[in-house]
């Protein structure tokens, strides 16, 4: 088999296997409509060809940091890899702006919440467009569509029976926003040497609470809630049981707060003596931008994506809330661990941050993506070393990748700037059997990287990408490039033209693949080789580049990527 991919005999079994399923499974969801004889009906057909992808609305408390944008470069990917199959993106992100926790941070900073809010989001939606955050909403919890859409949700629950007055005794988290039983918190010193109680989960301090408010018939859903998690939603499985743990405590929740204490937030319908709890009122940004109550078939979501430190709310709170509204609930929840820096979460209460506006002038923004995708893995936390950051990135992108590139496309090697042709005898001859079958081979290749997208291993996707173009670069080495294209015997010339052919052709299939991860990097690639903005899908990496005539390349606009200089 294959020795480019750098997947063991089980892994391709598996991932065989997986393909195979996706081919013959009866559908469920309509996403295969093609596939799937079974599937006719219109719904259907409409699902199967957009792609929803949410991420978390993120806090204005302070300005955003690496695991911000982390969280938004995996959704932008994944979304990027659908839109490249054809379909329709609905991919939403934005600032969750009301709640304690931003009341306090616009009080020390001595604005009113609504400025501070506009300006902190300013600085959010800044990154995300310099990171090329292609979101189709952008959405802030303090617009009047959302404020409609909060007391439309909250009476849709209250006429069905699943708010009740009532009070609540207990630990609040105003860090997390988040209400703690007897079991989540313990008591540490703090620096001051003083005795205090803290979350056990996030370590941030808790503070007793007792007031009057509404409560949620959260427990009527524990047998349901458990259903769910069953069917897998969860991703990686990783994180399911730690999702069932949490309902094996049934309680109510408490769903507002009394504006005396809470004035910045969405008052309750008809009680403007209570605010919404913030997370319910976050929460339901997902339907927001779907435009509930209408949804437009735009509802459920095909992934949420969301860090670990918000499973909790995503997990148990959010489809509790959506069951009780008889609405569908998303169909698959992507949770990603966390960035340390020297082994400590990244946070801004603990003033840890890597800024990425500031790492952006060192990297670029899209050399910098790369690395979030290919160093983080969802299922364990990633440790941020600077220094050893960017050599990863020259060895592993700029040498593999830009190398190649180089090599192939130099004026001393490609005197004629063409994508040239293989000779079949030639090829036969002077390229062994086994690059031969890896060359051939490459819809292993794709359905792997396509297998792996679907799936969110964005860092698997790309390590395979990887193993094919270090093959190449070992090809051009072993053939000798520089000798051949010092030679005017033709049958040099034709070996020389064989192995550029290989190798340009490996570029431009890991160009396309790539393009979800750093689009600009594979566009001014492709760009470089010539190919036509029309033949830079998955379907046409699955395809031979015209072997006849030989094409030209595409201008030289300069170095793809430059080393990274290290301080
Ligand atoms: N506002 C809530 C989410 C409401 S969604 C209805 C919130 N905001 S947050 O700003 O604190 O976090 C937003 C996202 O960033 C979460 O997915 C969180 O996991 C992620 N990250 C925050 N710090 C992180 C790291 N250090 N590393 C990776 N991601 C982390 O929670």
């Amino acid at each position: 088999m294959m020795i480019l991919i750098r997947l063991d005999k089980h892994e391709l079994i598996s991932r065989t296997k997986y393909l195979l399923n996706v081919i013959s499974r009866p559908c469920i969801t309509g996403v295969w409509t093609q596939r799937c004889r079974k599937c006719s009906s219109r719904t259907q057909n409409r699902q199967a060809q957009s792609f929803s992808v949410t991420t978390p609305i993120f806090y204005v408390n302070a300005a955003p940091h690496m695991g911000h944008l982390y969280t938004c470069v995996l959704a932008d990917a994944v979304a990027r890899y659908h839109r490249l199959k054809g379909k329709q993106i609905l991919f939403s992100t934005g600032t969750d702006e009301h709640g304690l926790k931003i009341q306090q941070a616009a009080d020390q900073s001595k604005e009113s919440p609504a400025l501070f809010t506009t300006n902190v989001s300013r600085t959010f939606k800044e990154m995300f467009d310099c990171y090329n955050i292609n979101y189709t909403d952008y959405i802030r919890t303090s617009e009047q569509r959302h404020f409609t859409t909060v007391q439309k949700f909250w009476t849709e629950l209250e006429t069905r029976g699943y708010i009740y007055k009532g009070s609540y005794e207990g630990w609040y988290s105003v860090s997390d926003e988040a209400f703690l039983t007897e079991v989540d918190v313990t008591e540490v010193v703090n620096k001051k040497g003083e005795k205090i109680m803290v979350s056990k989960e996030s370590g941030n301090p808790v503070t007793w609470m007792k007031e009057d408010n509404y409560m949620f018939k959260l427990s009527e859903f524990t047998e349901r809630l458990h259903k769910w998690l069953d069917t897998g939603v969860i991703q990686p499985a990783m994180f399911t049981p730690i999702a069932q743990h949490w309902l094996s405590n049934p309680q109510d929740l408490s769903v507002s707060r009394p504006s005396s204490r809470l004035s910045w937030g969405i008052p309750v319908p008809a009680d403007s003596s209570q605010t919404i709890y913030v997370w319910l009122d976050a929460l339901v940004n997902y339907l927001t931008v779907c435009g509930y109550p209408s949804l437009e078939k735009r509802w459920p979501a095909d992934v949420q994506v969301i860090g670990k430190d918000i499973l909790k709310f995503h997990a148990i709170y959010w489809p509790a809330f959506l069951m009780a509204a008889g609405l569908e609930l998303p169909k698959k929840i992507f949770c990603h661990s966390h960035w340390l820096i020297n082994c400590v979460k990244m946070s801004k209460s603990l003033g840890n941050v890597v800024d990425p506006m500031v790492v952006k002038e060192k990297y670029s923004a899209e050399v910098f993506r790369y690395y979030l995708l290919r160093e983080g893995v969802p299922h364990s936390d990633g440790n941020y070393l600077e220094e050893k950051a960017m050599e990863y990135v020259n060895s592993d992108v700029v040498n593999t990748f830009g190398n190649l590139l180089s090599r192939c496309t130099a004026s001393a090697i490609n005197r004629d700037q063409i994508y040239p042709r293989k000779d079949q005898d030639t090829y036969i001859s002077s390229i062994t059997a086994a690059d031969r079958e890896t060359f051939e081979n490459i819809e292993i290749l794709i359905d792997t990287v396509e297998g792996y997208y679907q799936d969110m291993m964005m860092y698997k996707a790309i390590e395979s990408i990887m193993s094919y173009l270090r093959w190449a670069n070992g090809l051009v080495e072993n053939h000798k490039i520089w000798d051949l294209a010092k030679s005017d015997q033709e049958a040099d010339v034709l070996h020389l033209k064989c192995v550029l052919h290989l190798a340009l052709d490996t570029l431009r299939v890991s160009g396309i693949l790539l393009q979800p991860v750093i689009p600009n990097i594979s566009e001014r690639l492709l760009n470089r080789l010539g190919i036509p903005k029309d033949r830079r899908t998955f379907e046409c990496a699955r395809k031979p580049y015209l072997n006849s005539p030989e094409l030209p390349l595409g201008p030289n606009e300069g170095v793809l990527l430059k080393r990274l200089k290290i301080n």
